[in-house]
């Protein structure tokens, strides 16, 4: 393996796994115990506020006191001592890549500690609980603060930077994501169409395995630390 110029890097739930964060399509996941169109659309928000507040708030709590794990800071170390660039995109809406020191990060799925009011736009950090009579600080209305967290019919966040960035990659690495949710489960299609190698680091062959020109499987605190060590060796 060469050194890379321009890596780019797609996590999801598995990464977060080994810091005690729930995936979502695991035995025990969180669509095991809940309905995406009970509590992740803008449907099930509009038809019934109070629960999907709720889902978010039990996420947000759990989210609490949760630190990155080997993996994270595989990633983070990567960032900064590999030579070329690095960009990593993220499915998951936990603070741990940024815990653990990423700097250049996309949440593609937003983030649970911020709210958005639907109202005005506004973004803001939020760590507490959200209610729909929440007054938004910046438009002053209430009924329209809801988790900056991109539901299911809603277009990921900053999409033209990731393709572009997808375009220009020589190393794509996907790591601990199931492959099941457009549009991050179609990144390895650009990445190859780009000529980059392709690598997936995840417990299980995901979907998409098939697509990877190398996979290493296992958990990610053992095969990410290990691949990452590989690439800053060479
Ligand atoms: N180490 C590595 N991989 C793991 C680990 C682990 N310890 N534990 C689980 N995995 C793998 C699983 O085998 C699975 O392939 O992580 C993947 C998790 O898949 P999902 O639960 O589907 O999570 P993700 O792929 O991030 O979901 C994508 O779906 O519901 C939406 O918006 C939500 O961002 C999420 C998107």
């Amino acid at each position: 393996m060469g050194v890379y110029e321009r890596i780019v890097i797609l996590t999801g739930a598995g990464l977060s796994a080994e810091s005690g964060l729930s995936t979502f399509r695991d035995k025990d996941g969180i669509w095991a115990k809940h309905r995406i169109e009970d509590v992740a659309t803008p449907e099930a928000f509009a038809r019934d506020p109070e629960s999907v507040l709720e889902f978010y708030n039990n996420r947000r709590r759990s989210n609490a006191g949760v630190k990155a794990n080997a993996a994270h800071d595989a990633l983070a170390r990567l960032e900064k001592e590999h030579p070329g660039e690095v960009l990593t995109v993220t499915q998951n809406i936990d603070p741990l890549h940024e815990m653990a020191g990423t700097c250049r990060l996309i949440h593609m799925h937003g983030e649970i500690l911020k709210a958005l009011c639907m109202h005005c736009g506004a973004k803001e950090p939020w760590e507490e609980d959200l209610t729909t009579e929440l007054v938004c600080q910046i438009c002053n209305k209430s009924g329209g603060m809801r988790p900056d967290v991109v539901w299911f019919g809603e277009m990921p966040y900053r999409m033209e930077e990731i393709y572009h960035a997808l375009g220009a990659c020589d190393l794509f690495m996907s790591i601990g994501t199931s492959g099941t949710v457009y549009p991050a489960a179609g990144f390895v299609q650009e990445a190859r169409g780009a000529g980059a190698h392709t690598v997936e680091l995840n417990l299980e062959p995901s979907h998409g395995a098939s697509m990877f020109a190398e996979a290493v499987h296992g958990p990610a605190t053992e095969v990410v630390p290990a691949y990452v060590e590989k690439l800053l060796r060479n």
